[in-house]
């Protein structure tokens, strides 16, 4: 299908090298004591096990449901992204059924492995609008775009684009990238050799979408070129395992445990005050057996944004009626636990070329804003969703298990839906694209306001979770959704892109949606289990937020009510922001690495 092709662009040539990775045996370490116990070796706990290693007096292991994939060339093809989906590194979760949609269940790609979802993500490298992360502050959070910026650079080895790639569109501000980090980052080298690039500049231009020259400093809106997690001088991908594993990883106190899945935390029986403390984690391998690491100062939790919540919940931490109904004792009364669950969802209009098929990679990429899409309804747009956000709230209030209540959740739809009316915030990301024979835009909106729910599905602590995103249940999803789709098959018929296209092949076509149709037709193609799927950049589910407001985590990423577990993954980000997660994770698991380390 074009979407899926769509978003896995690229062309290479790599060897792999057999290379000795030490695996430490579970059965070894039964028993045994470090002072922190990562539990998932993805994005994020790669970045918290590499940071604390370097000390070398504090003891570190790391639990990974996978294994190493280093020589895997699923993983390491830079010419095709996303190659590992639907492969041994790619959870495949489940969802429930969409009701809101065609009530049909969702394939949810999740990496597996040592460096997670890094191992089969597009490789995208974007921050979000720095509008959106200082707004954070007036919900109570610490972080805002200066501390984001600063620790993403942190994290950052960037490689400037050679003088052959600036004909190709190349662009970029020096001052946006760092470069002494252990993450290397550049612009695609696959980038095609086309002039296409123009076509689109020209494109979007007349369209009202001016140029951009750097989407990693805050700002946008505008068309340009993005970067990538590559390493360029081997032409592999530079997934979280080789920026922050394998050059550490003969490191004497940290320890790897692959092909292991955590169940549970163990609690100390000596608990006392109003704070539980964690002793150790229960991890089971391959055979079904269970061992115990114990954990002398902290564990953390890394599992990503499916699955850090439910082994809170089999350790008694969560919504007191969820844990009942699994038999599970209340340890921690925390029902926000597993709620807050936010994804966006990719669409794309399609057609074929005309003429010759494209060749090499496209890492281009637009974003519009509310009133590029709605022009002159904006403000009517606007103020019908401002009226709409009492419902929206009560709607989400009453399926949160209490965890925050509708004036809590009102407070921060309006916190946004007031920067997508702020022009400088944007509201969808539109990504030209072309290969092979099919040429098109894919899209997603960037601020959804649903809000969906992860939680245990059983009694079977290695199960996958119960998932359900209840993507576009708050109808202004929907109406995002559709007006961004309207522009993008708007694009395909503008000149000068139109003559790249056979226009009679666009797809929807104007026989099944009319030029002048109802936004109720558009809204059904939409919500066609085969026009859209999930952005993959699902969080919140373990919310960094006041308790009151539905926080899992306080500012220092430590789990309410308890004295020793944190979590740093994706799941501790509140709302959803514009960008691609990953740049975000990598900058705010830096943040939370030098926390810990201050807190020694
Ligand atoms: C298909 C796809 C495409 C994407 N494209 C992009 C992109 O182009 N740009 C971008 O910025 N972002 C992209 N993302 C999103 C981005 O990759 C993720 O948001 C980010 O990597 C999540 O990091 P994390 O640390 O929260 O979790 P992960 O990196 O997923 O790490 C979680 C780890 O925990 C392990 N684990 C889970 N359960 C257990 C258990 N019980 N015991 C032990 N280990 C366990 C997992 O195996 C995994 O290794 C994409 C994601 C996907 C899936
Ligand atoms: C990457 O994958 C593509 C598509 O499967 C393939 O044509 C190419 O040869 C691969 N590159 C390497 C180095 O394996
Ligand atoms: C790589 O992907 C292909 C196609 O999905 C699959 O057949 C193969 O088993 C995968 N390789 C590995 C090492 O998982
Ligand atoms: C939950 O578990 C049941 C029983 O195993 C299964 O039938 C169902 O598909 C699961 N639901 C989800 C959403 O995973
Ligand atoms: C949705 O699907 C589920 C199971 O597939 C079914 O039980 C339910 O009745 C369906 N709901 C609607 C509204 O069609
Ligand atoms: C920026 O990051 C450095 C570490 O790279 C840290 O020492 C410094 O305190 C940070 N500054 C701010 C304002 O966060
Ligand atoms: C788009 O056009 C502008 C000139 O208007 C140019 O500066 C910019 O580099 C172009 N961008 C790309 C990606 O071609
Ligand atoms: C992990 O399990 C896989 C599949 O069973 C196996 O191929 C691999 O060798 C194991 N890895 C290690 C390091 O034990
Ligand atoms: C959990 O806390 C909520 C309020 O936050 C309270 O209403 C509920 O009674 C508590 N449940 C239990 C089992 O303690
Ligand atoms: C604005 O609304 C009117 C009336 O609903 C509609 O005809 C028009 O297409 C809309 N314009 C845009 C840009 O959405
Ligand atoms: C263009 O791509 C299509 C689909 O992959 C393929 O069937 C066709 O042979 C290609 N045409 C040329 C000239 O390469
Ligand atoms: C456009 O597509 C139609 C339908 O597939 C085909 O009949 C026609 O030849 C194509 N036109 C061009 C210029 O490729």
């Amino acid at each position: 299908m074009f979407l899926a092709r769509a978003l896995s662009l690229t062309a290479l040539v790599i060897f792999s090298c057999a290379h000795l990775i030490r695996s430490d045996e579970l059965n070894n370490y039964d028993g045994s004591h470090f002072d922190f116990v990562v539990l998932g070796g993805g994005t994020a706990g790669l970045v918290v096990a590499s940071r604390l290693s370097e000390d070398p007096s504090i003891t570190v292991a790391v639990i990974e449901a996978g294994t190493f994939e280093k020589n895997n060339p699923n993983v390491t093809n830079t010419t095709i992204n996303g190659l590992g989906k639907n492969t041994r590194v790619d959870w495949q979760y489940r969802t429930a059924p969409q009701i809101y949609a065609a009530n049909e269940t969702i394939i949810y790609s999740a990496g597996k492995g040592v460096g997670g979802s890094s191992l089969i993500n597009g490789m995208t490298y974007m921050r979000p609008a720095s509008s959106q992360m200082n707004l954070w502050p007036s919900l109570g959070l610490e972080i805002n775009w200066d501390i984001l910026f600063n620790y993403s650079k942190k994290g950052e080895n960037f490689s400037p684009p050679g003088p052959k790639l600036t004909p190709l569109g190349a662009d970029y501000v020096p001052s946006d990238h760092g470069y002494s980090g252990p993450l290397t980052t550049c612009i695609s080298p696959h980038i095609t050799s086309t002039d296409i690039h123009n076509t689109f500049n020209t494109t979007f231009k007349t369209l009202g979408i001016g140029p951009r020259y750097e989407f990693n400093g805050g700002d946008l809106l505008g068309f340009g070129i993005q970067m990538c997690t590559q390493n360029e001088r081997l032409d592999i991908r530079e997934d979280a395992a080789q920026a922050y594993y394998y050059p550490f990883m003969d490191r004497k106190n940290l320890v790897m445990i692959v092909n292991a899945t955590a169940t549970r935390i163990e609690w100390a029986d000596d608990s006392q005050g109003s704070e539980v403390v964690a002793s150790a984690a229960r991890i089971v391998d391959q055979q079904g057996k269970t061992s115990t690491l114990f954990a002398d100062r902290e564990i953390i939790l890394s599992m990503g944004a499916m699955r850090s919540p439910g082994i809170l919940e089999y350790s008694g931490v969560g919504n007191p009626s969820i844990l009942s109904q699994h038999g599970i004792d209340v340890k921690v009364n925390l029902s926000a636990v597993g709620e807050n669950l936010q994804d966006q969802t990719t669409m794309a209009i399609t057609g074929l070329v005309v003429g010759e098929n494209t060749t090499g990679f496209l890492p281009f990429v637009s974003h519009a804003s509310l009133q590029d899409l709605f022009g002159a309804n904006t403000t009517a747009v606007y103020e019908a969703a401002r009226a709409k956000l009492p419902e929206y709230a009560a709607t989400i209030a009453a399926q949160n298990g209490g965890s925050s209540s509708a004036i809590i959740q009102e407070q921060l739809l309006r916190t946004q839906l007031e920067l997508l009316f702020a022009s400088n915030t944007p509201t969808s990301e539109i990504v030209p694209a072309a290969i092979s024979n099919f040429i098109g835009a894919v899209f997603w909106p960037l601020q959804p306001f649903s809000r969906g729910s992860v939680h245990i599905n059983g009694t079977d602590e290695t199960a996958q979770p119960y998932i359900d995103p209840r993507f576009f249940q708050i109808d202004f999803d929907g109406q995002v959704s559709v007006a961004t789709a309207k522009w993008a098959r708007n694009f395909l018929i503008t000149e000068p892109v139109a003559s790249l296209v056979n226009q009679s092949t666009i797809s929807p076509s104007f026989e099944a949606i009319p030029e002048d149709a109802s936004d109720d037709l558009w809204l059904d193609w939409v919500k066609t289990k085969s026009n859209f799927q999930p952005n993959y950049h699902h969080l919140g589910t373990c919310a960094m937020l006041p308790r009151a407001s539905g926080g899992v985590v306080d500012n220092d990423f430590r789990v309410y009510g308890t004295r020793n577990v944190r979590v740093v993954d994706l799941s501790v980000l509140p709302l959803q922001v514009a960008g691609h997660s990953m740049a975000m994770l990598y900058g705010v698991a830096e943040w939370a690495s030098e926390k810990i380390k201050a807190s020694l």
